[in-house]
């Protein structure tokens, strides 16, 4: 896909695939796009898809499948026990990890429960790159701590640097020295680092957090569910793994690892999950919850056909062309938005866009959630559903204080191989108008705040008329366009 160079010097991604199943879309007018938002409570989750022109909230379970993936599901053994479906799945990713001990799990959090409810307890710590929003409440639900120990170079917003999910070992190190092995339940690292753009950790990271965990007898676990994208940015930025194909650079990333979990929708392009582990001990004491939680351990929760699909993706996830068409999507979008001067994170990561919204909307306060308020207008002026990452995604703390969040977001999801390049450029014009008139945005305030994961249901208002003003802008600009 890469290799493709245009006789005009256009840098533009090709997709090496055709499209043969269509979903027809529909956009409605922008008054009623408000109208949607406001039922919507301002948040994006809970808008109704039919209502969106383009999905970009997220890449989980959204992901174009492939033929083969559908062929497969066809020949899906249905079973509740004993399936040869599980038996192909748990091969899979035998050869892929080369893990021997695999629970099936039906998604990426209900790996996290299982891991969280073993490992850890009251007063132990869990050092991570980065935190995930749904990570985070399982370790803290069982009485846990979060350590953030990215490198600091992963939260500047804008920089060259080619892996901004390393961990920052001396901060591993002393972390290990100041409370004792003992209290740390494992060490956790995110593979294409979801809530700080997407980006990927190298080889030489891991292999060096490998070594420190060797030292003290820590467990090492990969969070692998943005594995594709952090295994595309290994092979074409790391100069150690250029010579090696996508299946030998997942291999040495496996290697350094005692447990890896993953959501399979994303990773393989289905819908479900997983965890594999290295050693029978730790598989034995996880074992039990997965028919207590999910399902028999020849399902776990999942449906075969998932199962079949995310045996297929899997393995076409050791195709570099497969791969590399989200990274060269969004590459094509952070460049075009960067042109015209919109602030987004760079360099352009895995999983989506990243609006730098600190800089986007710099008049709207983080007490006002500017990364929810620009995902709602956005919405308004273009039916592009993207997802507040900043503070609105944040836990309060036990004292009802807010916890502002290092960044402020808003993501555009881009669903491997779903979005036309017309689309593309379609939502790139409409974030360049929204950029002109982002005066006009200020912020939202709760009129209904959930305690756990606010940012999933909770509902909220424009502190005042912007909306309308937006709309009537929208209007005078675009005439009688949609
Ligand atoms: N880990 C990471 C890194 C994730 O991005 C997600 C989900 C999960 C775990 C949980 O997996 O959804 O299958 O339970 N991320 C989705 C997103 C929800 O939109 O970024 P799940």
């Amino acid at each position: 896909m890469a290799q493709v160079k245009f006789f005009s010097g256009e840098q533009i991604p090709l997709e090496m695939h055709k499209v043969r199943i269509v979903q027809k879309l529909s956009l409605p007018p922008v008054e009623e796009r408000l109208e949607a938002i406001t039922a919507a409570g301002n948040n994006t989750f809970l808008l109704q898809n039919k209502d969106v022109f383009m999905d970009m909230l997220t890449d989980s379970g959204v992901n174009a499948m492939s033929d083969q993936q559908m062929a497969a599901m066809m020949v899906a053994d249905d079973s509740y026990a004993g399936s040869a479906t599980y038996t192909r799945l748990e091969s899979k990713l035998q050869d892929i990890f080369g893990m021997q001990f695999f629970l099936p799990t039906h998604q990426g959090r209900a790996c996290e429960n299982i891991l969280a409810q073993v490992f850890v307890t009251p007063g132990s710590i869990v050092p991570m790159n980065y935190h995930f929003t749904t990570t985070k409440a399982h370790i803290t639900v069982n009485g846990g701590t979060v350590e953030e120990i990215i490198a600091d170079k992963g939260l500047e917003v804008t920089s060259v640097d080619p892996f901004k999910g390393d961990m920052d070992i001396d901060k591993l190190e002393a972390l290990i020295a100041k409370n004792g092995a003992d209290k740390i339940a494992f060490v956790r690292m995110e593979a294409g680092t979801n809530l700080i753009g997407g980006q990927p950790f190298s080889l030489q990271n891991l292999c060096d957090i490998r070594r420190v965990c060797d030292q003290h007898g820590v467990l090492l676990v990969m969070d692998a569910s943005l594995l594709a994208d952090n295994l595309y940015f290994n092979k074409t930025r790391e100069a150690s793994c250029k010579d090696l194909s996508i299946r030998e650079i997942t291999r040495k990333l496996a290697d350094c690892c005692d447990i890896i979990y993953f959501s399979a929708r994303k990773l393989g392009c289905a819908r479900g999950g997983g965890i594999c582990i290295r050693n029978e001990e730790l598989y034995r004491r996880m074992r039990g919850l997965v028919p207590l939680y999910e399902g028999f351990l020849t399902y776990g929760g999942m449906s075969v056909r998932e199962m079949e699909a995310i045996t297929v993706g899997l393995e076409e996830t050791m195709d570099e062309d497969m791969i590399s068409q989200g990274p060269q999507f969004i590459a094509y979008m952070v460049d075009e938005l960067q042109k015209r001067g919109i602030p987004v994170i760079t360099p352009a990561g895995g999983l989506g866009c990243h609006v730098d919204v600190m800089r986007f909307l710099d008049h709207v306060p983080q007490s006002q959630y500017p990364a929810g308020a620009l995902a709602s207008a956005l919405y308004i002026i273009s039916g592009v559903r993207g997802m507040e990452r900043g503070t609105l995604s944040e836990q309060r703390e036990p004292d009802g204080s807010e916890v502002f969040s290092n960044m402020e977001l808003v993501r555009l999801a881009m669903p491997r191989r779903v979005f036309t390049l017309s689309q593309v450029k379609y939502a790139i014009d409409r974030i360049d108008w929204l950029y002109q008139n982002r005066k006009l945005v200020e912020g939202l305030v709760f009129t209904e705040e959930p305690e756990i994961l606010r940012f999933f249901y909770g509902r909220l208002a424009p502190v005042s008329d912007w909306q309308q003003k937006l709309v009537a802008k929208f209007r005078a600009d675009f005439g009688d366009s949609l």
